[in-house]
Parts: C-alpha cells; sequence; structure tokens
C-alpha cells in the first residue's frame, strides 16, 4: 500500500511538481493525498490542480490569531490522513497543535546546509558570507527554526559569477532529487530517529 502525503506550498511549487512526477511510479511508494497552501494564486496550487489533487489554502490574516490558524492548519491536513506531511517550500512556522498531531512525520526542505544559514533567506546569506559550497538539507521538523534532526544533505557549489537567483536555481536542482529520492526511501523502508541521528532503512 502506498503512503499518504499531504504537500505544504507557499510558491512555484517546483519541488511539489518533482513529487508529483516522482509519485506516478506505483513502484515508488507514495501518493500525494493533499495539498496545502498558507496564501492563493500561486503555481503550486495550481500543479496540484492540473494533476487532480484536492487543495486547500489558509491564510494567517484571515484567522484571530496564529493558534487558530495553526488549529486549520492541522485540522485540513488531519482529513487526509497523512502518514507524512512535506514543507515544500512552506513559508510559514507551523505551531503547537500541527507538530502535537503529526511530530515526527514533517519533514522539511531548505535551502542551505544546515546548521549553516538557518531562515527565510537562506541563499543570499550564504552568497553574502562568501562560502564555496552550500547547498540543500531536508530535516525533520521541530519547534525551532530550521533546526530538527538531518535527513539528507546535498552540496552545490557556489561560483564567483553567482547572484541570489542563479545560485537558488542550482540549489533547486538538487533540492528536487534529494526530496524525491529520500521521501521515496523513507516510505519504502521506513526511518528511525536517534537523539539526533536519522537512519532510513529497515
Ligand atoms: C525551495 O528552495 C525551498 O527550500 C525554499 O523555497 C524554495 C521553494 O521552491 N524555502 P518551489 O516552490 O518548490 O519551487
Amino acid at each position: 500500500m502506498s503512503a499518504r502525503l499531504v504537500v505544504l506550498v507557499s510558491g512555484a511549487g517546483t519541488n511539489l511538481q518533482a513529487m508529483l512526477d516522482g509519485c506516478a511510479d506505483p513502484a515508488y511508494g507514495a501518493q500525494i493525498v493533499a495539498v496545502g497552501a498558507d496564501r492563493e494564486g500561486i503555481e503550486a496550487l495550481a500543479r496540484a490542480e492540473r494533476a487532480g489533487i484536492p487543495t486547500f489554502t489558509h491564510r494567517v490574516k484571515d484567522f484571530p490569531d496564529r493558534a487558530d490558524w495553526d488549529q486549520a492548519l492541522t485540522q485540513s491536513c488531519a482529513a487526509a490522513r497523512p502518514d507524512l506531511i512535506v514543507l515544500a517550500g512552506f513559508m510559514k512556522l507551523v505551531g503547537d497543535q500541527f507538530l502535537g498531531a503529526f511530530g515526527g512525520r514533517v519533514i522539511n526542505t531548505h535551502p542551505a546546509l544546515l546548521p549553516a544559514f538557518p531562515g527565510m533567506h537562506a541563499v543570499r546569506d550564504a552568497l553574502d558570507h562568501g562560502v564555496k559550497l552550500t547547498g540543500c538539507t531536508l530535516f525533520l521538523v521541530d519547534a525551532g527554526l530550521d533546526s530538527g534532526p538531518t535527513i539528507a544533505q546535498a552540496a552545490v557549489p557556489v561560483l564567483d559569477e553567482d547572484d541570489e537567483a542563479t545560485l537558488h536555481e542550482r540549489v533547486k536542482v538538487a533540492e528536487r532529487s534529494l526530496l524525491v529520492e529520500t521521501v521515496g526511501r523513507m516510505v519504502r523502508d521506513g526511518w528511525a530517529v536517534a537523539g539526533r541521528k536519522v537512519r532510513i532503512g529497515p
């Protein structure tokens, strides 16, 4: 039986698209059962709709406070009965209720080699710092900012002529393959967490 994935998005949705393409192969071991967003009118939602996947959107500003937003997000995700939730360019921190319901089964992708350059501007921060190697990190989401246990990483060179856009594009190519490959291994083989160490495998 294939694992049920909910993917949360905020933008272009190229990582979502890579997951949709990966899930098209029955041997992959997972299906995307819902896509959720924190804003309307984004290409990621259009990609989900084109693929016939149910979507939901909860905007923080439509709720009296952040906890109410978190509750709505939690309920919409729970209704899809996910085995795993993938934050794929989702630009919000999830809250206590969400982590209480799904903690240990939520993964996020970040465009830097954590713990270097956490936060919203990872690519720009890496460029400004002058590092020669950056990359992407897949991690288990905890209550902190990009602080959970590392699942997988891939390195990407920084070139002298890079600007934020060219470097981000190179990172995203690596990010999409890492995400699809790693989620596939997780759903097919399972994973175990000991402290900060995540091991994929039976
Ligand atoms: C990714 O680089 C993700 O790590 C970052 O935003 C980008 C999302 O890209 N937080 P997309 O929407 O999947 O194309």
